[in-house]
C-alpha cells in the first residue's frame, strides 16, 4: 500500500508516488548499495538541516558516491515536498543510491545515483509513551562494523525491532561486546547519579543528530553528560534510560527485559531535558536559533 502523498520527488521530478518508478536494477534494491536521511520539520522550518546534510555527506562519502544535490538543491527539493502538508510537522525521507547497473558487486564506473525524497506528516509517540516511558529489550548488535553510516540497508535493524515488538517492548538496545551501542532505530542514554552518559561515537553507532543536541543542550546548561562506554551492568543500574531519535524525539524507557528502571517511572531528567530541549524547539520555529 502506497502512503497517501500527493507526490514524491524522484530524479529530477516530482510525481504521485505511483507513478515513481525505479528500475530493478537499481543497486539499492538489489544490494542495498545506498544511504538516507530522515530530517524532522517543525513549526515548516527544517530542523538541524546543516547536520543531517552532513551526515549525509559522511556517508555518501563512505560509501564513495558523490552528492548528487548541493545544499541549496537539497532544500528546494524538501522545500516544495513539505509545502503539500502546510505547517504540520513532519518528516522528510530521503535515500541516494548508486544507481542502476548490470549486477556486479564491484563499482560500477558510470552509474547515476537514485535520488528520491518524500515528506510525510510526522507520528508523535502517544502521550501515554512520554507519561509512562516505553519497555526495551537488550540484544546482541547484530550488524555490521559501520554503523556510522546511514545505510539503507537495515535488515538487521529491521529483525531487532521486530524481536523487540514480539516481546512486547518498543525498542531493543543493542549490546555489542559486553557495552551498549545504541538502539534500533535510536541512541540511547542513561542518567546515574544526576550525570548523562550516552556512548561515544565511533564505527558501531549512528552519530545520531537528536543524541548531539541533548549532549549539547545538557552542556549549556551545566547537566554533566558524559560519552562514555555503557556496559551491560552500568544500564540495569542505571536510574534513567531514554532513546533519542528525530521522530521520537526523547523517549522515556522505563522497562528493561521486563524489569523496572529505577521507579519504574519517567525520571526527573528526563523531564528536564526534554523540556529544555522543546523550548529549543519553540526557539528554532521563532527562528530565534538555527
Ligand atoms: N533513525 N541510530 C539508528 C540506528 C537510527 O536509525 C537512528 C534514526 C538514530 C537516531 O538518529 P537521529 O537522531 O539523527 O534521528 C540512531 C531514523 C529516524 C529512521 O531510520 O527512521
Amino acid at each position: 500500500m502506497l502512503p497517501p502523498l500527493s507526490q514524491v520527488y524522484l530524479d529530477g521530478r516530482f510525481l504521485p508516488p505511483d507513478q515513481a518508478k525505479v528500475s530493478v536494477f537499481d543497486r539499492g534494491f538489489i544490494f542495498g548499495d545506498g544511504v538516507y536521511e530522515v530530517i524532522p520539520v517543525f513549526g515548516g522550518r527544517l530542523f538541524r538541516l546543516p547536520h543531517h546534510l552532513a551526515r549525509l555527506e559522511a556517508s555518501l562519502a563512505a560509501i564513495r558516491v558523490r552528492n548528487p544535490r548541493t545544499a541549496g538543491e537539497w532544500s528546494d527539493i524538501f522545500t516544495r515536498l513539505m509545502a503539500e502538508h502546510g505547517k504540520q510537522d513532519q518528516s522528510i525521507y530521503l535515500q541516494v543510491t548508486r544507481g542502476v547497473a548490470p549486477r556486479d558487486h564491484a563499482f560500477p564506473s558510470n552509474a547515476v545515483p537514485t535520488v528520491f525524497a518524500y515528506a510525510q506528516p510526522l507520528k508523535y509517540p502517544p502521550p501515554e509513551q512520554l507519561s509512562e516511558g516505553v519497555a526495551a529489550i537488550t540484544t546482541a548488535d547484530i550488524r555490521w562494523q559501520r554503523c556510522d553510516i546511514k545505510a539503507i540497508a537495515l535488515l538487521a535493524n529491521a529483525l531487532l525491532r521486530q524481536q523487540a515488538i514480539e516481546q512486547g517492548a518498543a525498542e531493543a538496545i543493542l549490546v555489542r561486546d559486553g557495552v551498549v551501542t545504541e538502539g534500533a532505530a535510536s541512541n540511547i542514554f542513561i542518567v546515574k547519579n544526576g550525570r548523562l552518559v550516552t556512548p561515544p561515537k565511533g564505527p558501531f553507532i549512528l552519530p545520531g543528530i537528536t543524541r548531539d543536541l541533548v549532549v549539547e543542550i545538557a552542556r549549556a546548561k551545566g547537566i554533566p553528560c558524559d560519552e562514555l562506554p555503557v556496559k551491560t551492568e552500568t544500564l540495569s543500574s542505571a536510574d534513567e534510560v531514554w532513546l533519542t531519535s528525530s521522530t521520537k524525539e526523547i523517549l522515556p524507557i522505563t522497562r528493561v527485559d521486563g524489569r523496572a528502571v529505577g521507579d519504574g517511572k519517567p525520571g526527573p531528567m528526563h523531564a528536564r531535558l526534554f523540556a529544555l530541549y522543546k523550548e529549543y524547539k519553540r526557539a528554532f520555529i521563532e527562528g530565534k536559533v538555527e
